[in-house]
């Protein structure tokens, strides 16, 4: 779907669809009264009936017999003018859109929702109309025989009455592109199956988005990762004929010096079999998306590269699959990690920390003002949060803020979690200085505090997503008209890079 800015007046616009809207219990304004007064007042009657309140994710259709020139208006609900906010705007648009797409519209214009009353700035109102619209019509279509549908609609026109207008639109709108654009490639990497998605392809995936938003890529194989040292994520990759890679993704490489760095880790375990501690069947499906947190700084560098944020950003992505052979790494085992600290081998199934390991000790090179991970790592975070939020553990409060506000921003929940000491105890090994588990109890925060083994920088977070990747048994729970309720959410993509959008703002 296209999407631009035009100039003009919605009520005189030829189109399949025009979209206008209300707040809660508001009378029509501002453009949307232009239609109605153009319509004489059938959008009122239908508000009068009591058949429309404005409430948000409230849609309705209505059909203007030639008295304007679009073929349908469809009225949206934005909620109460009390908690509007942008992402009331993203959801509003989400809703129409596909209402749009169920009617088969192929050219739509839309006001800018909450730019008059609502009181949003242009070019936000513009980003959140586009970004909510693109991702709202995002479909995964596999690989099936058939051909997938058409998509519909195929054009998407903001329209502003003034002309002095345009120029903030139009930024409103590139941005919201870049967003969207990052957010589906995560959601296509966590979706497509193990046999395709493995680390060669993260990798050629990470090498295109370089190539596209400007970014220097360096891809690590075996040869360079032993090189290193990186015993942890050897030792993982180690069962498997399908080689690791270690993908380094950096924004402005060439101002290193004089801007701020920012460090994104992404877990990468390609396909999670458990290893050695194999996980069960229904346990073992789903876990073609223990990339997610690899698949979201991949999108999320996309994005920062795309904006051109003001800052130097590392995105490094360990990538592997955790499989069985007769080289496989076994409990017991103790290796080596980069940063000299021995870790003894108790489940082969906790291998998203090994490797996360090996790269929390590399972000260190980067002399960094803060390291964000990323990873879907731990089953206990999910009885923790469930799939409402994920959870956040960081060294440092501020670090800990500019996430929070990133999380209530995009919506993308987090919620804190401790890094208490006391936890150090959990995973005291006598055959290493530790143990990769720590037992049944607190299983996310003896998962943090294993990596933070490996951090040497005062700030660092991170976060435990492995309830929000969408992952077949975890999904379906989302309400959110602009994020899949089946398949990959894309979770993750949007929440850094609007983090580092926000840094030091
Ligand atoms: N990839 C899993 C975590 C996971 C579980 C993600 C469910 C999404 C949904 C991770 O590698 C894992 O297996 N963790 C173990 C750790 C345990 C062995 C200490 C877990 O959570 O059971
Ligand atoms: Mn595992
Ligand atoms: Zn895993």
């Amino acid at each position: 779907m296209d999407v631009k800015v035009i100039s003009g007046q919605i009520q005189t616009i030829e189109a399949d669809v025009i979209i206008v809207n209300l707040f809660q219990d508001a009378h029509p304004d501002g453009a949307t009264k232009a239609v109605d007064d153009a319509l004489k007042g059938a959008i009122s009657e239908v508000i009068d009936s009591g058949d429309f309140i404005g409430k948000a994710g409230q849609v309705a259709v209505l059909y203007p017999r030639g008295v304007v020139p679009a073929k349908r208006v469809i009225l949206v609900g934005l909620g109460k003018q009390e908690d509007f906010k942008a992402d009331s705007v993203r959801r509003a648009a989400a809703h129409a859109i596909k209402k749009a797409g169920d009617l088969k519209a192929a050219k739509v214009v839309t006001i800018l929702h909450g730019a008059g009353a609502g009181g949003l700035a242009i070019d936000t109102s513009a980003e959140a109309i586009t970004e909510g619209s693109l991702l709202a019509i995002y479909n995964y279509t596999g690989q099936k025989k058939e051909a997938p549908p058409e998509v519909f609609p195929k054009s998407l026109d903001i329209i502003v009455s003034n002309k002095k207008d345009v120029s903030a639109a139009q930024q409103g709108i590139d941005a919201g592109l870049a967003i969207a654009e990052g957010v589906k490639l995560t959601r296509d990497l966590v979706n497509l199956p193990p046999n395709v998605c493995d680390p060669a392809y993260m990798a050629q995936v990470a090498g295109e988005v370089a190539e596209a938003v400007g970014l220097k890529i360096e891809v690590l194989k075996k040869k360079q990762i032993e090189a290193l040292g990186m015993g942890a994520l050897l030792g993982v990759a180690q069962g498997s004929d399908t080689p690791p890679r270690f993908i380094i993704m950096e924004h402005n490489a060439d101002k290193a010096e004089e801007l701020d760095t920012i460090v994104l880790i992404g877990k990468g375990v390609t396909f999670d079999t458990g290893g050695y501690s194999i996980k069960t069947s229904d346990g073992m499906v789903g876990m073609k998306a223990d990339m997610a947190g690899g698949g979201a700084v991949i999108g999320a560098m996309r994005i920062i590269g795309a904006l051109k944020l003001p800052l130097h950003v590392v995105g490094l992505i360990p990538a592997t699959d955790n499989m069985i052979s007769g080289n496989a790494f076994r409990p017991q085992e103790v290796l080596r990690a980069s940063n000299g600290v021995t870790i003894e081998v108790i489940s082969t199934d906790a291998e998203g920390r090994l490797i996360l390991a090996d790269a929390l000790v590399f972000a260190s090179r980067y002399k960094p003002a803060a390291v964000v991970d990323i990873a879907t790592l731990t089953g206990a975070c999910v009885v923790a949060l469930g799939t409402v939020a994920a959870g956040v553990f960081s060294t440092d409060d501020k670090l800990t803020d500019a996430l929070m506000g990133a999380a209530s921003r995009t919506t993308e929940k987090l919620w804190p979690l401790p890094l208490f000491p006391e936890y150090d105890k959990q995973i005291e090994s006598q055959a290493a200085d530790i143990k990769n588990t720590g037992g049944r109890f607190g299983g996310a925060a003896t998962a943090a505090i294993f990596l933070k083994h490996f951090v040497d920088y005062p700030a660092w977070a991170h976060i435990d997503m492995a309830g929000l990747a969408g992952i077949d048994s975890l999904s379906g729970s989302s309400d959110n008209p602009y994020v899949p309720s089946k398949g990959a959410t894309g979770f993750g993509a949007r929440l850094l890079a609007d983090f580092v959008r926000g840094w030091g703002k």
